[in-house]
C-alpha cells in the first residue's frame, strides 16, 4: 500500500486502492528462518508470479491470498515491490475449506474422480464464507475500475460475490486444474451455486479446450445462462429486453512456463557441475529416468512404478545399467488420501529396491522433499527419460520444463496423454498411463530412440515453449479480458 492509500485507510476515507489485483489461496511467497531464528519471505518459485509481476510493479498491483499458517492475522506487506494482502484461515477453516471441500471434494471431482469425492455441507458452508472472505479483502482495496483476477478451484465463488459487491470491476477467473464433463460435474450438490459463482467473470480461462467446452456444456445444463458460441449470456429479465449480469466468457489459454529463465539456468556452470555429481552419485548409470511430483494419485506414480518395476522382472532393463529418480514432494498431508498413497508409494518403492537392488547400485532412489528451481534443473540436466504420467492433470509445468532445460536437445519426455501438455509436446512419447503394457513399451520406445530422431523432437518442443511462454499466457489472458494494463512490460 503507498503512502496515500495508507493515509486514507487510517482516516476512514475511501482507499483509491490498487488497479490491478490477483486473488488466490495462497501468496506467492514462502516463509523462512534464518541462521538466527529470524523469519523473511522469499518468493515462491512458480510462474505465474514470475510472469506478472512486471504488469503489477508497473501497475501498483497487489496480490490477495493465504500466507501458509493456521489463525494468524498478518498486516499487508510487500515482497520484491508486489504489494502483498494476507487472508488469514484458522485451523477450522483449513479443516473444512481448504483440506474438506477444496482438496476431498473438488480436487478429485474435477480429476475424473480417481478417488471418491466427498460431499459434507459443514465443507461447502466454511467453502462459501471463506470465499466471502476473499471477495471482501478484494473489494476493500480495489480502486474503481480496476482489473482483478481470481485464480482456482479454491475460489470459485469470488467473481459472483465481487461482481454483486464491486460492479465496476473488471474480473478475470483462470482454472489451473481440468473442468470435468457434465456427467461428473453433475454429482457435485452445489453445481449451479459454484457455475454461477464463475460466471461472476468477464472471462473464465481454461488450460483445454475440453476444460471450456465441458464448462460451457455444465452451463447450459445446470443454470438458466443461454450458451452461444464461447459465451454464457444470462437470462433476459426487463420487459425491454435487457438482460441482467453480466456475459461470462470461457476460453482455452494454456498456461507455461519462463522458458528462457529455465534455459538460462540449465547454462549456469554451477548448475551443470551439480547435474554431472548428481550423476556420479548415482554410480553413473547409462540412463537415468525421473519423476517430479506432487505426492499426489493424480500423478500415477504408481503405475509408473508398476512398469518400472515390470521392465526389470522382465530383464528389459538392468539396476546398475539404469537408475530411476522419483522426486515426490510433500502435499496435504493432513488429507487422509495423500497419507495413504504416501504409504502405498512407499511400500512399492521399497519392495522394487529390496527385490532389485544390488550392494552398488540402487533400482530407485525415492526423495520425499521440495527443492528448490536450481537443483531442479540440475535434475533435469542429469536425467535422460522424464516421466510424467499422470491419470489427470491440468497441465503438468515439469513436462514442459524438462524440455526446456535440455537446450541441447539430448533426452526424451515419456507423457501421459491426460495432462494438459499433451495438447502441446506432442513430439514427446504419448503414454495412457492405464495401459501398463503401453507404458513399458512407450519408457523403452523413449529409451531406445534414434538420438537424432529424438533431438528433433526436443527441438520442435523447445521451439514451441519459447514461443509459448508464461508471459504471452498472462498478456494474452489479460488482453482478452480487456485490461487497460501495461501488458507490454510483459513480452
Ligand atoms: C495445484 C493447484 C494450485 C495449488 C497447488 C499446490 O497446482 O492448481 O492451486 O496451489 O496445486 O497445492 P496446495 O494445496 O499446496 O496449494
Amino acid at each position: 500500500m503507498n503512502a496515500e492509500q495508507q493515509n486514507s485507510s487510517e482516516t476512514g476515507s475511501e482507499a483509491p486502492g490498487y488497479d490491478f489485483i490477483v486473488v488466490a489461496n495462497r501468496l506467492p511467497v514462502d516463509r523462512v528462518q534464518g541462521e538466527n531464528g529470524e523469519l523473511s519471505w522469499r518468493r515462491a518459485p512458480g510462474g505465474l508470479v514470475t510472469a506478472i509481476a512486471p504488469v503489477m510493479q508497473e501497475s501498483d498491483g497487489a496480490w490477495i491470498g493465504w500466507h501458509g499458517g493456521a489463525g494468524e492475522e498478518l498486516e499487508p506487506f510487500e515482497n520484491e515491490g508486489i504489494h502483498l494482502i494476507p487472508v488469514p484461515l484458522d485451523e477450522e477453516d483449513l479443516e473444512l475449506y481448504y483440506e474438506g471441500f477444496s482438496n476431498s471434494t473438488l480436487w478429485p471431482l474435477y480429476h475424473d474422480v480417481i478417488v471418491p469425492p466427498e460431499f459434507h455441507r459443514t465443507w461447502w458452508d466454511s467453502y462459501k464464507k471463506v470465499n466471502r472472505r476473499f471477495a471482501d479483502a478484494t473489494a476493500k482495496v480495489a480502486a474503481h475500475g480496476a482489473t482483478v483476477w481470481v485464480q482456482d478451484y479454491q475460489l470459485q465463488l469470488v467473481p459472483k460475490l465481487l461482481r454483486e459487491a464491486r460492479p465496476d470491476l473488471r474480473i478475470g477467473f483462470f482454472n489451473h486444474i481440468p473442468f470435468p464433463s457434465p456427467g461428473i460435474f453433475s454429482q457435485l450438490p452445489w453445481r449451479k451455486q459454484i457455475l454461477e459463482g464463475l460466471a461472476g467473470a468477464d472471462v473464465v480461462g481454461f488450460q483445454r479446450t475440453t476444460d471450456a467446452s465441458n464448462f460451457l456444456r455444465c452451463m447450459r445444463r445446470f443454470t438458466d445462462r443461454t450458451v452461444k458460441g464461447s459465451m454464457a449470456i444470462p437470462p433476459v429479465a426487463t420487459e425491454a429486453g435487457e438482460t441482467t449480469g453480466n456475459i461470462c466468457r470461457a476460453e482455452a489459454h494454456p498456461i507455461s512456463i519462463d522458458t528462457q529463465q529455465v534455459a538460462e539456468l540449465a547454462h549456469d556452470p554451477e548448475i551443470i557441475a551439480r547435474a554431472k555429481q548428481i550423476r556420479q552419485e548415482l554410480g553413473n548409470p547409462k540412463t537415468v529416468l525421473l519423476g517430479v511430483d506432487r505426492l499426489d494419485y493424480t500423478k500415477g506414480i504408481r503405475h509408473r512404478l508398476k512398469a518400472y518395476g515390470e521392465l526389470l522382472a522382465d530383464g528389459e532393463i538392468q539396476v546398475g545399467e539404469a537408475c530411476m529418480v522419483q522426486v515426490a514432494s510433500p502435499s496435504r498431508e493432513n488429507v487422509e488420501r495423500y497419507q495413504q498413497l504416501k504409504d502405498q508409494v512407499e511400500l512399492m518403492v521399497g519392495n522394487l529396491n529390496g527385490e532389485h537392488d544390488t550392494m552398488e547400485h540402487t533400482a530407485i532412489r525415492y526423495l520425499h522433499h521440495s527443492y528448490p528451481l536450481r537443483e531442479m534443473i540440475a535434475l533435469y540436466l542429469a536425467a535422460d527419460i522424464m516421466l510424467v504420467t499422470s491419470l489427470r492433470d491440468g497441465m503438468n509445468l515439469v513436462a514442459k520444463e524438462f524440455v526446456a532445460a535440455h537446450t541441447d536437445n539430448t533426452g526424451m519426455l515419456v507423457l501421459s496423454e491426460f495432462t494438459g501438455a499433451a495438447d502441446q509436446l506432442t513430439q514427446s512419447v504419448l503414454v495412457n498411463p492405464h495401459d501398463i503394457d503401453g507404458m513399458k513399451s512407450g519408457i523403452l520406445r523413449a529409451l531406445r530412440m534414434d538420438p537424432q530422431e529424438s533431438a528433433r523432437r526436443m527441438r520442435r518442443m523447445r521451439r514451441h515453449l519459447r514461443e509459448h511462454n508464461v508471459s504471452n499466457w498472462s498478456k494474452e489472458f489479460l488482453v482478452s479480458l480487456g485490461a487497460p494494463l501495461p501488458v507490454d512490460t510483459l513480452v
